[in-house]
């Protein structure tokens, strides 16, 4: 199993470029479902994430044609409508078939995704918007056999449907069910994530009828049917904060091409609070600090609140910063596995249900921890570019799934980063 050595304390500077984001291409990769000829995505990250879900419509009869970040789908003849529990336990991004599945076949058997690391992660939202949309839904054994082959002309039905909680691949799923729906949908409560809006404006360029993306009411008139398009992925908001508070811990002076610092202002925010200096143009992002940073107080929400995908990044960066902060993590049950390898490596944080209390301290020391999930292993990585000596990260498939190249770009900007296995 692949390994991360880091040898701490290299202050970062220079200049990487942001991939696209993994999770809109994640929802529009799937959106390739809904187009009768050809979709193609260029900026597509290679991550593993990536890889799974081109798998998954490879196996539905989707022919994918990959040339390094160019991805082209076509969904023509498309024979399989299923995601089998053996691919949505590796991927729980994988229920994002479901949507269009119903929509363009009217029949889907996805299996329910089992819990994660960070919380149990229900889809109940996903699956009473599809219920309201008029599908018929039974949970047997473990997967979701969903219907339309009831309804008029076999068509999902335009409907008016409140979230409950602010959910983004639920808001994704049943925009991109609605774009084929007879009638017209209004998703109330949506999410507001760039992510959202980069797989709205993907629709639109097939022929959707989406108003709203972006704000908490999204508007979909359905159309008879979707074609493919030409769409370049969205940068990573989250990628360029993870890279963005590296620079920040370590005294650095980094600049981030194909970064949009519109898609971050709680991040920068933050970053400004804790000291450092940010600066940006249209597509760039500089990020600069003396290295000694003041504690910020951190409470995860929806966009355009603080992203709970940095939570962890900001728990290491408070793990050396001067004062105490609290980390409130308000949208996942279990998202503090990072804390106890943190505390393994020396860091003061005490965590009382949603709430960990951080202290700093001056310095953390090299370890050997292990990555839980995608986020914490990125917190782990930042605390091992500060930690004194060596620190050697296990299990670093968890990181494979949302940065390209890391240990890559770390090293273009001096850190002393080796993958092992
Ligand atoms: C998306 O997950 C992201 N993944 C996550 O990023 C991100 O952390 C999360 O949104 C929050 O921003 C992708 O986009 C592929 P939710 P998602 O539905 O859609 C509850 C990463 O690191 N909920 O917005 O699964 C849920 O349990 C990943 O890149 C229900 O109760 O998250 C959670 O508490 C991790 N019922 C809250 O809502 C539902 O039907 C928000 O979840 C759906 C969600």
């Amino acid at each position: 199993m692949d390994k991360l050595v880091i040898q701490g304390g290299k202050r970062l500077q220079g200049e990487i470029t942001v991939s696209g984001a993994k999770n809109a291409a994640l929802p529009i990769l799937c959106a390739g479902l809904l187009a009768e000829t050809p979709l193609t995505l260029t900026g597509v990250p290679e991550l593993r994430d990536v890889a799974s879900t081109l798998k998954l419509l490879d196996t539905m009869g989707v022919k994918v044609n990959r040339d390094a970040s160019t991805v082209t789908l076509e969904a023509s003849d498309v024979q399989s409508f299923e995601a089998t529990y053996e691919m949505v336990k590796t991927m729980r991004a994988s229920i994002l078939v479901l949507g269009p599945l119903l929509a363009r076949f009217g029949t889907a058997r996805v299996s329910l995704p089992g819990g994660c690391a960070i919380g149990s992660r229900p889809v109940d939202l996903h699956i009473k918007g599809l219920q309201a949309m008029g599908a018929a839904i039974h949970i047997t054994h473990g997967y979701i056999q969903a219907s339309t082959l009831h309804l008029p002309n076999r068509r999902l039905q335009g409907a008016k449907y409140y979230m409950d909680l602010v959910t983004v691949t639920g808001t994704e799923n049943l925009m991109m069910a609605a774009a084929l729906a007879q009638g017209t949908t209004v998703l109330e409560n949506a999410a507001k994530e760039p992510e959202v809006v980069d797989l709205a404006e993907c629709l639109v360029k097939m022929g959707a009828r989406i108003k709203g993306a972006g704000t908490d009411t999204i508007i979909i008139e359905g159309v008879e049917r979707l074609a493919g398009a030409t769409h370049h992925i969205v940068c990573d908001r989250i990628e360029a904060g993870t890279y963005m508070v590296a620079a920040a811990m370590t005294g650095g002076d980094v600049t981030l091409k194909n970064a949009r610092a519109d898609l971050l202002e709680a991040v920068i925010e933050k970053l400004r609070d804790a000291g450092a200096t940010v600066e940006h143009a249209a597509d760039s992002i500089t990020v600069k600090s003396s290295g000694r940073l003041k504690a910020v107080h951190i409470r995860t929400a929806p966009h355009p609140a603080f992203p709970t995908d940095m939570q962890a990044q900001f728990m290491a960066l408070n793990a050396v910063a001067d004062g105490v902060a609290t980390v409130i993590e308000t949208i996942f049950e279990n998202r503090f596995m990072h804390v106890q390898e943190l505390q393994r490596m020396g860091a003061d944080i005490e965590v009382q249900g949603n709430t960990a209390v951080v202290k700093g301290v001056a310095e953390l020391e090299g370890a050997n921890v292990m990555a839980t999930d995608l986020r914490a292993s990125a917190g782990l990585v930042l605390a091992g570019l500060v930690g004194q000596g060596e620190t050697v990260i296990d299990r670093i498939y968890h990181l494979d799934r949302g940065y390209e190249r890391l240990d890559e770009k770390l090293t273009a900007l001096g850190a002393v980063v080796k993958r092992t296995n």
